[in-house]
């Protein structure tokens, strides 16, 4: 981890405790780096779902971050159509964490 990389998660984390509004761009940067976006947009769908659809569908759902916590982690299928997820065992538990965050409150661009 380069120590640009550190200052962008420490700030994400400072960021998305206190204002639960994470860097936007931080966040891009997470998705990036763990190749989610081989397999989704913000806006439409991919492979997988569109972030924007995956936080209307859990919008009010208070168990979502835990589910969709795992759900990532260890992927799955079935949800959103037979097509599965492979599991992301690489992306740390603090990046994974906030980029849930992000995705439930509606994925916004900035
Ligand atoms: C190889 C393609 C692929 C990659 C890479 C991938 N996903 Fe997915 N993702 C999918 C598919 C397909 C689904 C739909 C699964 C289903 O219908 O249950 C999905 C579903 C999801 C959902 C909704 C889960 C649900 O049960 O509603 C979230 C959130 C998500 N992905 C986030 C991520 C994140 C974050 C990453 C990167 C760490 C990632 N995905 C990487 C293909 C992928």
């Amino acid at each position: 981890m380069t120590l640009r990389h550190l200052c962008a998660s420490v700030l994400l984390l400072a960021t998305a405790s206190a204002l639960a509004a994470p860097d936007a761009a931080a966040l891009k940067e997470i998705l990036q780096k763990n190749n989610c976006l081989a397999c989704h947009a913000v806006n439409a769908p991919v492979v997988g779902p569109s972030y924007r659809d995956v936080a209307k569908k859990y919008k009010g759902d208070a168990g979502a971050p835990d589910k969709l916590f795992s759900k990532v982690r260890n992927g799955g299928t079935g949800v959103w159509r037979q097509v599965a997820m492979p599991p992301n065992p690489g992306i740390p538990d603090d990046d994974l964490h906030a980029v849930i965050a992000w995705i439930l409150a509606g994925a916004p661009e900035h």
